[in-house]
């Protein structure tokens, strides 16, 4: 179903239900905060100094397809938050580190190559991030500043989250992607787990102790898919892929990981019974849009390969997106991958058309 189509329905069902003076049904939302990495930074990292204006996503392809120029966003064009926004009938949402923006309908406070957990997690175990990023414990202080800014009192607080949507992540990722492409062993990688969901479900916790009603936590995607992760555990052992051509260990690493949030989540749910506490399956989604990509348009050949760059397809190798001659597709709109790591305009629109779906369904309207 359209989404404009299923969003009129929604209003509809609610403004026929508030005709009834008993029921005040406060619908549909009015503000977004997004907690997150690359997939998600609509502009933050780009406006972090010295760093900022030399990352690759400051530079073409990036943004050629929206708005027509480089924006921060590690895309041809929009990303699912973009998508995200546009399905609540809300303005796109602007970067917390762009002072000049308006935050009327939300924050936006996801940094590229951030992770879940803190850089002394990393330091402990010989695996270098960069110094540049936001970790999650960062982010979800900027969200507080940001709270403490409009509004002073618990009650003030909690009525300015009442309407509000709240994604914590997609977030971890990074966390597996910084010492897989350092050589680290999916057995070490697979210790890692638990505190990185630990950091998400932490986070969650205190995002609602600050009065959010509805909370997105996002599950990471098949990065086994992913043209980084398929260049970096290569082999010539065609048992090491699955009927997609992805690497079945490391998909099977990230679903243990879902699988383990979503029984975090289910505990936070009964912690905080009043609280709409939202998994987002992204690792099935992203299935979902494989399957069916011959008839959403995409060129079954090209499915696992990145439209941008070449491999090893790691953001410091200069066969990256974004640095001089490298290859980029002419038509990005056929590609699911743009540069190996992030997905293309399409592809982000297609994904997010899936959990949209069923986040709508799932949010309670306040009375
Ligand atoms: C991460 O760092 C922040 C800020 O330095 C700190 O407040 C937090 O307790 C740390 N979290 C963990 C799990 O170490
Ligand atoms: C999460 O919170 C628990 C309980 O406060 C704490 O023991 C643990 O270290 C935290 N973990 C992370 C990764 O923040
Ligand atoms: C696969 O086999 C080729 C030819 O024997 C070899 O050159 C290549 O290094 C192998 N690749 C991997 C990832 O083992």
């Amino acid at each position: 179903m359209d989404f404009v189509y299923f969003f009129s329905l929604l209003s509809f069902a609610v403004s026929f239900l508030a005709a009834d003076a008993t029921l005040q049904l406060i619908c549909p939302l009015q503000t977004l905060y997004q907690l997150g990495a690359s997939k998600s930074d609509t502009g933050n990292l780009i406006r972090v100094l010295p760093v900022g204006p030399t990352i690759l996503a400051a530079r073409f392809p990036y943004g050629e397809t929206f708005p027509g120029r480089p924006t921060g966003r590690w895309s041809n064009g929009r990303l699912m938050i973009d998508y995200t926004a546009m399905a609540l009938g809300l303005p796109l949402l602007n970067p917390y580190l762009d002072n000049k923006a308006s935050f009327n309908n939300g924050v936006n406070f996801a940094v590229a190559g951030s992770t879940a957990l803190n850089s002394s997690f990393f330091a402990m175990r010989g695996v270098i991030v960069p110094s540049f990023i936001t970790p999650l414990s960062g982010q979800l202080s900027w969200f507080k500043t940001y709270l403490a800014s409009i509004c002073s009192t618990p009650t003030e607080c909690d009525g300015k989250l009442r309407r509000a949507l709240i994604f914590v992540g997609e977030i971890g990722g990074n966390d597996i992607n910084y010492p897989l492409a350092q050589g680290k062993s999916l057995q070490e990688i697979q210790t890692y787990l638990p505190f990185i969901n630990q950091a998400i479900i932490n986070t969650t916790r205190e995002i609602i102790q600050a009065g959010a009603l509805q909370i997105v936590v996002p599950g990471n995607f098949p990065i086994g898919c992913f043209p980084f992760g398929l260049s970096a555990l290569a082999s010539n052992d065609s048992t090491s892929y699955d009927e997609f051509g992805c690497i079945r260990s490391l998909n099977n690493l990230v679903l243990n990981q879902n699988n383990n949030l979503k029984l975090a989540i289910s505990s936070l749910r009964r912690e905080f019974p009043d609280v709409v506490i939202i998994y987002s399956d992204y690792y099935n989604a992203f299935l979902s849009v494989l399957r069916g990509a011959p008839i959403l348009g995409f060129d079954r050949e090209n499915l696992l390969k990145a439209c941008c760059g070449r491999a090893p397809f790691n953001p410091l190798s200069p066969q990256f997106c974004g640095n001089p001659g490298v290859p980029v597709c002419l038509n990005p709109r056929r590609y699911v991958h743009w540069d190996g790591i992030h997905l293309t305009q399409e592809a982000n629109r297609r994904i997010s058309e899936i959990l949209m779906r069923d986040i709508l369904l799932r949010i309670r309207c306040i009375r």
